[in-house]
């Protein structure tokens, strides 16, 4: 099989003869295996159908499906709408500080057993507020759990704070006022939600306020949305990172844009194909990404509905792609780390992690 011999930076640590070295069979074994980040994680899409039910019996709330299975079987969505729809409702089980600390507790436990070394997690509030949970109550849950797993999994987790883009921008500047006494508890701002209709430019005086006090900034554009949405993430809002972005290769001057600066796209192969912006894995366009020299992430985007965690992600994808292999496997686990917002000496140490680990597969001892 031909790699794909991806052209842009970072030059690879190990010798190129090392991903060579690697059979094919073994690369299951080393997706897996790999030291990686995720950066495209909504926190209330990892709350599972069993957690839902826990939830909402605790909460003494009746939910409109009378089992885990009939709930599950309601995940067939044909757009992004049809899937925020159901994700919405399901969010409304979480209500106590306990409730918004188990679900990304679970997350966490899970992304650990990973090797995800950092997740920079967004989370919806206004998804909460508009139910009356206070924002205190949902930040001191995440924060909690965040902090744990930095102390017994040895994970690094952030969070970063997704404004709702079909609201309006006065709402978002209501609930950055809300989160600026629990400004320490979250590195940055992200914008999702229903992306059609609704283009980077309404909340630009809202990032341009987050970019002041120094927050990192990111936003979706250009899942179901146009380049054009992508163009005025970069102008507009200045974000750092584009989250999903996978339309950006309609546009050549885009690509090479996107390309000359490495902003790194946050792609969701999973949540691409439930969400049918692509038909299928073996139609996704993550292989002519790379080619394009674009410093391109794997992530699970709301893995509860869409089929599979970080590691499912990177395997069914590798598995319906041929032309992706063990270089491939590197270029991806080290942009996660070099596009992540954490700093460069940890970054650094999570590559040697990662060159010891190509290294060990290469002489047949992963
Ligand atoms: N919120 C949760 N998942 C999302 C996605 N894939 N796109 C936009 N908003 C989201
Ligand atoms: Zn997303």
């Amino acid at each position: 099989m031909t790699a794909l011999a991806p052209s842009a930076p970072p030059a690879t640590t190990p010798d190129p003869a090392c991903f060579s070295a690697i059979a094919r069979e073994r690369l299951p074994a080393l997706l897996r295996r790999m030291p990686k980040a995720e950066l495209h994680l909504h926190i209330e899409g990892t709350l599972e159908p069993e957690l839902i039910f826990r939830l909402a019996a605790r909460n003494g709330l009746s939910l409109p499906y009378p089992s885990v299975d009939t709930l599950r079987a309601a995940y067939a969505f044909t757009d992004l709408q049809s899937f925020l729809d159901v994700y919405y409702a399901a969010a409304s089980v979480l209500r106590e500080e306990a409730d918004f600390f188990d679900m990304a507790w679970a997350y966490l436990e899970r992304a650990a057993a990973q090797n995800v070394l950092c997740a920079e997690i967004f989370f919806d509030p206004q998804t909460h507020t508009a139910r009356g949970v206070p924002f205190e109550t949902v930040i001191r849950g995440l924060h909690h759990a965040c902090q744990r797993a930095h102390a017994e999994l040895g994970i690094e987790a952030r969070l970063i704070l997704c404004f709702l883009r079909h609201l309006s921008e006065d709402e978002a500047f209501a609930t950055l006022e809300q989160a600026l006494p629990w400004r320490h508890h979250f590195i940055g701002v992200g914008l999702d939600s229903s992306e059609r209709g609704h283009p980077p430019e309404k909340f630009a005086r809202v990032f341009a306020r987050c970019r002041e006090l120094g927050l990192h900034v990111v936003a979706h554009a250009g899942e179901e949305g146009p380049p054009a949405y992508i163009e005025a993430a970069l102008d507009v809002l200045q974000v750092e990172r584009i989250d999903h972005g996978v339309r950006c290769l309609e546009s050549p001057d885009l690509v090479r844009r996107l390309a000359a600066r490495r902003i790194p796209l946050t792609v969701c192969p999973l949540s691409n194909v439930k969400l049918r912006v692509f038909d299928s894995l073996a139609r996704h366009n993550l292989p002519a990404l790379l080619v394009a020299g674009l410093c391109v992430t794997v992530n699970s985007d709301d893995p509860a509905y869409f089929g599979g965690y970080l590691d499912q992600n990177l395997v069914e994808t590798f598995a319906a792609l041929p032309q992706l292999g063990a270089a491939e496997a590197y270029v991806l686990a080290r942009n996660s780390f070099e596009a992540s917002f954490a700093p460069a000496v940890l970054k650094a140490a999570w590559v040697a992690q990662l060159d010891a680990l190509f290294q060990a597969f290469a002489l047949g001892q992963g």
